[in-house]
């Protein structure tokens, strides 16, 4: 266990390019915050830039020299996904860690832009074809990088429905996160192992923040208009849970701390691994499973239309054929 381990302890992260989805709001906003009191340049990847800039306001009000931008990045969405890895591009000459943090939880079953069932779309395909249309980036850099993803302890109940992965089938909500969370957990292994396969220096970390209190619990009550379900969240949240800032620990350590490996799993380390400071875990069996996840990997792949290329041998820059798309859409 790191014991104690704060966001005093972030290192010094000045001439960092650190990109956050879901930057506006609960750990994003944190991490956000973090990042930015050690000096990183952060771009907050949000759904709304309004939502962003406010978010951006708040924490320049307090640290006046934060460097923050904010850009539009709907994961729901893999047109709006391209379009902000596009302007990525064309702004940012590096990037150093990518935290795939934005999600949703337990929502009534909806859909993204192309189809897919919403939590599997924005928590783990929008996520995957972000990676992918990143990675150049991240490999061009130069030295270390680092590619964090959130996952929850739900996982733990999840199973991926290769057969019905869109929950067209049957749809139950935690189900559905369970497996976009699982889903996020194999992504993340797979690659990490894809990664060092090539020989690259970048790192693929997951991680959890235990039970942290943000406006996730709230999202599924309040579009389904259950006020007594929302009315049980709050209490929930109000005894059980920790601060969004102590929520955020995982993902800062996870992106930060030196002695990390790729592959590791960074979670709570108190009661039930639901709430304290942050250390090394195991996840389910089911998430180091190597055949779902190169299975996952594949149907990813072909959903989203976002192939990665691991090559270093090819000409031209490095990673050339990262995040390459292949037709331009999903299928
Ligand atoms: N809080 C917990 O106890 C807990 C436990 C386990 C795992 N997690 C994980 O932690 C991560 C962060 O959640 P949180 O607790 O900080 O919740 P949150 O306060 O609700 O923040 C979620 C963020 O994701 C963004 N988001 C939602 N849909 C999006 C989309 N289509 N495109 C881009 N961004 C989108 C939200 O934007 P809007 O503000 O515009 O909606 C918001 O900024 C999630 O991956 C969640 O699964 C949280």
């Amino acid at each position: 266990m790191a014991d104690d381990w704060t966001t005093d302890d972030v290192q010094d992260l000045s001439g960092s390019t650190i990109v956050v989805t879901g930057a506006n709001s609960g750990l994003g906003y944190e991490a956000t915050r973090a990042f930015a009191r050690k000096g990183g340049h952060v771009v907050m990847a949000c759904r709304s830039v309004e939502r962003g800039r406010e978010a951006a306001g708040e924490i320049r009000d307090e640290l006046p020299a934060a460097s923050l931008s904010v850009h539009e990045c709907d994961l729901a969405d893999l047109d709006s996904v391209r379009a902000f890895a596009e302007e990525f591009e064309a702004t940012y000459p590096s990037l150093h860690v990518l935290c795939n943090n934005a999600g949703v939880m337990a929502i009534p079953r909806a859909e993204t832009e192309q189809g897919f069932e919403r939590q599997f779309g924005v928590n783990h395909l929008g996520h995957f074809a972000l990676t992918g249309l990143l990675l150049d980036r991240l490999i061009g850099t130069g030295g270390e990088t680092r590619v964090v993803t959130h996952s929850s302890n739900v996982h733990e109940r999840g199973e991926i429905d290769f057969d019905d992965l869109n929950s067209v089938e049957r749809y139950d909500p935690w189900d559905a996160y369970a497996q976009s969370k699982l889903a996020n957990l194999l992504f993340a292994y797979e690659l990490d192992r894809r990664l060092r396969d090539a020989g690259l220096d970048v790192k693929s970390v997951a991680c959890h923040p235990g039970y942290a209190d943000t406006d996730l619990q709230r999202r599924g009550p309040e579009m389904r208009g259950s006020k007594p379900r929302l009315f049980a969240m709050k209490a929930s949240n109000a005894l059980f849970a920790q601060s969004a800032a102590v929520g955020a620990l995982p993902l800062l350590y996870a992106a930060t701390h030196p002695g990390i490996e790729g592959g590791q799993y960074v979670g709570p380390g108190g009661f039930r691994n639901l709430r304290g400071t942050p250390e090394v875990q195991r996840s389910s069996e089911r998430s180091y499973d190597r055949e779902d996840a190169r299975r996952l990997w594949a149907v990813s792949e072909e959903l989203t239309g976002v192939r990665y290329g691991f090559d270093r041998s090819l000409p031209g820059r490095v990673g050339r054929l990262a995040g390459r798309v292949t037709d331009g859409r999903p299928g």
